[in-house]
């Protein structure tokens, strides 16, 4: 399941991130690619831990806990740090999976059960830089205005398609999920969503309490902390 998460950043705090990032000092992005990744992967990217990158990533951080959907959609245990990217003059990430395990700053290693990807970059500003996404039902191309984020199972082979055109940047991330199963979160995430919408239409209605009583007993079946 792909979810796009809308206005994650407002207009204002895209320009501000984007002011602390085209100031900082970026480097090669193979420097952090694994064995497989290093042959196809051909971008920029901010050193993890660096003042700008911990300066924006809180923003991000701080936008993501205050999202509904985002929490509705993925059920975050642990998100690792923002980490960002930057496309121009042809770069591109071949296809490729990410790596299933990474490590908190803290060194707690967490399991990757979601992959985000925020956009910091006006689509009319660049050509090509698509992420495409082989789903369940075929492939997926997402390019979305900046702000925006895609949240998509780590699972899943994707790519980002060469940036003929103009510069793309973006902030990208992993979480463990506390619903491990993609199918399962789905169901709660569809679930959720038609409760919310009944609830909105009838909210005294008897079968909004039953409906939300048993998407907590279903949260309680799944979830792992
Ligand atoms: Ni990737």
């Amino acid at each position: 399941m792909l979810v796009a998460i809308p206005d994650v950043l407002t207009a204002a705090q895209v320009a501000e991130t984007r002011k602390i990032l085209d100031a900082a000092e970026w480097v090669d992005g193979r420097i952090t690619a694994g064995h497989q990744g290093a042959h196809v992967k051909d971008n920029a990217q901010l050193p993890p831990g660096s003042p700008a990158a911990r300066q924006v990533g809180e923003i991000i951080n701080n936008a993501l806990r205050a999202n509904k959907l985002f929490m509705s959609a993925a059920l975050p245990l642990h998100v690792l740090p923002p980490m960002f990217n930057s496309y121009e003059g042809g770069q591109t990430f071949g296809t490729h999976i990410d790596g299933a395990i990474r490590v908190l700053p803290n060194g707690q290693r967490i399991r990757t059960d979601l992959s985000c990807t925020l956009f910091l970059s006006a689509p009319e500003d660049y050509d090509g830089g698509e992420l495409t996404i082989e789903d369940t039902y075929g492939s997926k191309t997402v390019k979305l205005p900046a702000g925006h984020l895609i949240l998509y199972p780590s699972t899943s082979l994707h790519q980002v398609t060469p940036v003929t055109r103009g510069r793309r940047v973006a902030s990208f991330f992993w979480l463990q999920s506390m619903v491990r199963d993609n199918g399962h979160r789905a169901i709660l995430y569809d679930m959720d969503v038609a409760i919310q919408r009944l609830g909105a239409e009838n909210p005294t209605h008897p079968s909004v309490i039953s409906l939300t009583g048993l998407y907590h007993n279903l949260l309680r079946q799944w979830a792992e902390l």
